[in-house]
């Protein structure tokens, strides 16, 4: 069984908002990175946001110039899951959908070496049901990093049931040696964070549907009201809306209390291809 010492493979599969910041991480540990994506231009968009960040971080004085483009020298972008062969931990960030993902666990235990450790990304779904579409169950968990992954500080790990205690722990000293600091959920829908952050983004679409006030009140009142970072509706825009919709959907489903019944706004939004920032387009316009 892989430690967190002995992960000096890491394969990341799904290239997107959070896939380059896993890669960006694991390869700024010293990590081999292969980074997988059915998309051949979300691969050249991901090494580009790579580099980018990196070198904000040089800019800052974080990082040395040698140390950036040591870590891009250490991602290999990859075309097929055949590739993921020899390393010692898989993180799937792939499209929130359960049978999809489902699909790819089943055919990454056919190809990954026996020891190899399989960690989704997921924001919502059962890690217990990925598990058990492999053959390997104690060696399957969850890895929730929050975005975007080499500013936010947070890693949320959830065990199914049948996740080992080796298992967390080397994943657990992993995501320590990334710079995160860990939580521990249990495999309930949404884990902890998301069941707290989405019904407070689907209120916001409710206030916004029903008219209560203008997107622009809303998310002012929220960040100064509050003091978040962001307003609800311009954090759903850069999450992603089809991402806030995927995980009310597993909340209202694994949860069945109508509260996180999502907002028909928001899926009227999702409907129309309105995905948010990376679609240029969601709740609010991006040039
Ligand atoms: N790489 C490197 N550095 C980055 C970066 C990146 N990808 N993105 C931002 N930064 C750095 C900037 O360089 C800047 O650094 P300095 O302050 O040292 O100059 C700092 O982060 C702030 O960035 P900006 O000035 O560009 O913008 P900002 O002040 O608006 O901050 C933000 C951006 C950090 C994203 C901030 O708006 C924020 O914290 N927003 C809330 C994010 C949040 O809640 N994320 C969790 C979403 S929920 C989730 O992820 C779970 C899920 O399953 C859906
Ligand atoms: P995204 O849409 O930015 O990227 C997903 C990428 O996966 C795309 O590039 C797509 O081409 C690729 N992909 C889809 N199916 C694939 C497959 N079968 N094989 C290989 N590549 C495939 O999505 P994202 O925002 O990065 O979210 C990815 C995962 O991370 C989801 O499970 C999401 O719930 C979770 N997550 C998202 C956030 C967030 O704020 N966006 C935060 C934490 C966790």
């Amino acid at each position: 069984m892989a430690t967190a010492s002995k992960i000096a493979a890491v394969g990341v599969i799904g290239a997107g908002q959070m896939g380059s910041g896993i890669a960006q991480l694991a390869a700024a540990a010293g990590c081999a990175v292969l980074l997988l994506d059915s998309d051949p231009a979300a691969l050249s968009r991901a090494v580009a946001s790579i580099s980018a960040s990196l070198r904000r971080l040089v800019a800052k004085g974080q990082l040395s110039q040698a140390a950036c483009e040591d870590s891009i020298k250490r991602i290999r972008c990859v075309s097929r899951v055949q590739e993921l062969g020899d390393v010692d931990l898989v993180i799937e960030a792939i499209v929130e959908v359960e049978d999809v993902k489902k699909k790819l666990f089943v055919e990454l235990d056919g190809i990954t070496k026996p020891s190899a450790i399989l960690a989704s990304n997921t924001s919502s779904i059962s890690i217990t049901r990925l598990a058990s579409a492999t053959k390997r169950p104690s060696q399957v968990i969850g890895m929730h990093f929050f975005n975007p992954p080499p500013i936010m500080k947070l890693i949320e790990i959830i065990r199914g049931a049948d996740t080992s205690e080796d298992v967390f722990s080397a994943v657990k000293s992993f995501s320590e040696r990334i710079g995160k600091t860990v939580i521990c959920s249990q495999d309930y829908p949404g884990f902890i964070v998301n069941r707290i952050l989405m019904p407070m983004i689907n209120e916001a679409f409710w206030a916004l549907y029903t008219g209560v006030a203008t997107k622009e009140d809303i998310d002012t009142g929220m960040k100064l009201g509050t003091n978040h970072p962001m307003g609800p509706l311009q954090l759903a825009d850069f999450i992603g809306l089809d991402v806030c919709l995927s995980v009310l959907r597993v909340l209202h489903n694994g949860l069945g209390d109508n509260k996180y019944s999502p907002c028909p706004l928001l899926v009227q939004y999702v409907d129309a291809g309105r995905l948010g920032k990376k679609r240029g387009v969601g709740v609010y316009s991006y040039g």
